[in-house]
């Protein structure tokens, strides 16, 4: 069993009351309304969503439009069989698909995979690698996890077997019971899993640009590929090995600095984060809508190169991260989120594996959506960085806590988009709307405990109330669950959007899932300043009366939040499941071993993928499933 130990406890903490027997039994709230239900009000709601739509000119509606687009051409170029899988795949990428390839698609679609196409991100974290000598990646992977304090632990794979963990914890022991589900197909190899809360490799763009043309002009479609790994390689983990071995990851530790002074060097030389004479405001155009500030493209906004010099002052992992070990060397570390300028290996996070009852979706408080209240919640602890008199304003959970504040807000002045009295279903902005009543009425957000302090956190004292704890099912009670990072990513992330509430999400890291999940579709992107979280909110929850002066109006946009949190939880029970990390992180094993793989510009499946007809007959996809309307 993964034990999880008290040091590593900081990363992303939430507080469940379990122990002290604080589950309450709802059994008369709750009641079997669950899941029966979801069909019947899914139907009712065909005609609204239309009239909806026709007469709503808030940049929300189109921006959701925009999504459910996007989705539905998503949705819609599915490959549906092996042969057009393998087909893509060549397209795509320009080469024969891995060895194991096969194996790795009856995995997947044995176990309901629902884009067997979406598989990018491995992709392109494994591109630079073909610029590097395959005996030099072994090397590195077998060695890293040797010297404890860096932060490496050590996964060995022989003879179709999980040889032995190094350096051994609970994410690496979690990591080995996701592996033996497929273990029998993989090929030897050794990998080096981050075990640190930060990501770890930072490459500076010309030494970066030199490995992806690497990578671009190796890309062949070889005739005679044969689909094995090759046998008796040398070089990994192994007492007897005569091999040269690299063990120099060339790691440099820099506890305290602002991660931008680092993270730069990985941008273009004309991007924002490296010229500070660029503008801010065509940056941001970039990515924000210029009417109410909503986040148009969520992979952008949290672009370092693109807006790291306005974000840096407010987030913690970039203001003052606790841990920084980090290498400018290209390393096959895998990780459980970078931000973009890393190039760390994305796996599924362990902690979504783990069924840990602080992270798991747990539906007992997740009532339907009009039992719930029209409230934000959020509540974590002061992590996120080092906490000091000086810095905490800089990071993100605390400047979370100040702007949901109604009494920090009540001399405060946010801008809202506000309809036009002139003019029904238009929207214009309301610059003076001080938000501390609203803020008092709609959230229930706090920290439940401080935190991670130098020396200590007295200077808290009187800034804070702390909340009590909830259990993450508690929080299903609001109908909206913002979600923002701790240390690193946020492991709520997935019970989130698996609930009947809404998440809004703000982050500066990446994550395994990111290409299947769709801003505005399934959950709602917040800027990682917050500037437009009161624009986001009056828009769901209304405020104001029609045609009074001076005061904003916004009608209320129930439905429309009750719709994202719906598609939300239909689409994480389709692709964030167990099955779903699994099948992830089975193909990224394949693609891995073929970049380690001496040969591996000559293996691959070379077939046109007709030997799997009669199994693609007996096994259908799901139909797609774009738009409900
Ligand atoms: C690999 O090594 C094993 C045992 O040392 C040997 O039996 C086998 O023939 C070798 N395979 C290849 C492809 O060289
Ligand atoms: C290393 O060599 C020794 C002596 O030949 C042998 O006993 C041992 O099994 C070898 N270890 C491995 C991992 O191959
Ligand atoms: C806050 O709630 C009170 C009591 O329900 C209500 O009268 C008031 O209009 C609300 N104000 C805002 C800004 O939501
Ligand atoms: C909100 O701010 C007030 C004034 O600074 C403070 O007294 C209160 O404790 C804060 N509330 C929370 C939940 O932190
Ligand atoms: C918080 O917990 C304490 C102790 O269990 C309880 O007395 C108090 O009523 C709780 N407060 C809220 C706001 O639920
Ligand atoms: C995010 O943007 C980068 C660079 O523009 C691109 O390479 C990447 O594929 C995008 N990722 C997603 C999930 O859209």
């Amino acid at each position: 069993m993964p034990t999880f130990d008290r040091g590593k406890r900081q990363f992303f903490f939430l507080l469940a009351a379990i122990a002290a027997g604080v589950f309450i039994i709802n059994i008369a709230l709750i009641g079997g309304v669950d899941l029966p239900k979801l069909d019947s009000w899914h139907h009712d709601n065909g005609n609204f969503e239309e009239h909806a739509a026709v007469n709503d000119a808030h940049p929300i509606a189109s921006l959701m439009k925009d999504a459910d687009a996007a989705f539905n051409a998503y949705e819609e170029s599915r490959s549906l069989t092996f042969r057009e899988t393998v087909v893509k795949y060549r397209r795509r990428y320009g080469r024969h698909p891995p060895p194991g390839f096969r194996d790795w698609y009856k995995f997947a679609k044995d176990r309901n995979v629902h884009n067997i196409d979406d598989f990018s991100q491995i992709m392109d974290d494994l591109r630079p690698f073909w610029g590097m000598v395959p005996a030099e990646i072994r090397s590195l992977a077998a060695h890293m996890s040797e010297n404890e304090p860096r932060g490496i632990s050590g996964l060995h794979i022989r003879d179709k077997k999980i040889w032995k963990l190094t350096n051994q914890n609970w994410r690496v022991e979690t990591m080995a019971t996701m592996v033996e589900k497929f273990v029998e197909f993989l090929p030897d190899m050794d990998i080096a899993m981050n075990r640190l809360d930060q990501p770890r490799v930072v490459v500076p763009w010309d030494d970066m640009q030199k490995l992806l043309t690497a990578e671009q002009e190796t890309r062949r479609v070889y005739p005679d590929a044969a689909a094995e790994w090759t046998q008796n390689m040398t070089g990994f983990l192994n007492e007897n090995d005569t091999a040269p071995v690299i063990t120099n990851p060339e790691w440099y530790s820099k506890p305290g600095e602002q991660y931008m002074l680092i993270a730069k060097e990985a941008c273009p030389p004309d991007s924002h984060a490296r010229n500070a004479a660029s503008k801010t405001g065509s940056a941001e155009a970039l990515y924000k809508e210029p009417q109410g500030g909503f986040v148009t493209n969520f992979n952008l906004s949290s672009d370092l190169c693109t807006i790291g010099p306005e974000v840096q002052g407010k987030h913690g992992f970039l203001f003052a991260p606790s841990t920084i070990v980090a290498s400018k060397r290209l390393l096959p570390v895998f990780g459980e989120c970078k931000v973009n300028v890393n190039s760390d290996i994305l796996f599924p996070a362990n902690m979504y594996y783990n069924n840990d009852d602080r992270y798991a979706y747990d539906p007992t408080y997740d009532y339907d959506w009009p039992d719930k209240h029209d409230t934000m919640i959020w509540r974590g602890v002061t992590s996120g960085g080092t906490n000091t008199a000086d810095n905490w304003k800089n990071m993100h959970r605390q400047r979370l806590v100040l702007i949901s504040n109604g009494t920090v807000m009540a001399n405060k002045e946010v801008q809202i988009l506000s309809e036009d009295p002139a003019k029904q279903g238009t929207y214009q902005g309301f610059e003076h709307f001080i938000p501390g009543q609203f803020a008092l009425n709609h959230t229930d957000v706090g920290f439940t405990e401080a935190f991670a302090c130098v020396p200590n956190c007295n200077f808290y004292d009187g800034v804070w109330t702390y909340k009590n704890m909830t259990t993450l099912s508690q929080q299903f009670e609001s109908k909206f669950v913002v979600d923002v990072d701790g240390h690193s990513f946020s492991g709520r992330w997935h019970a989130f959007l698996e609930s009947k509430s809404l998440g809004i999400k703000s982050t500066i890291f990446r994550e395994w899932h990111d290409s299947r999940l769709f801003a505005w579709r399934h959950f709602v992107p917040l800027d990682n300043r917050y500037d437009e979280i009161y624009s986001i909110l009056t828009y769901f929850i209304g405020i104001g009366k029609q045609g009074a002066k001076n005061q904003p109006y916004v009608p209320r946009h129930d439905f429309e939040g009750r719709k994202l949190a719906r598609q939300g939880r239909e689409w994480a029970k389709k692709v964030l499941r167990s099955e779903d990390t699994e099948i992830y992180m089975f193909r990224l094993l394949i693609e891995y071993a073929r970049i380690i793989d001496d040969n591996r510009d000559r293996i691959g499946y070379s077939g046109d993928g007709s030997e799997l007809d009669k199994y693609d007959a007996t096994h259908p996809f799901s139909p797609a499933n774009g738009g409900h309307a």
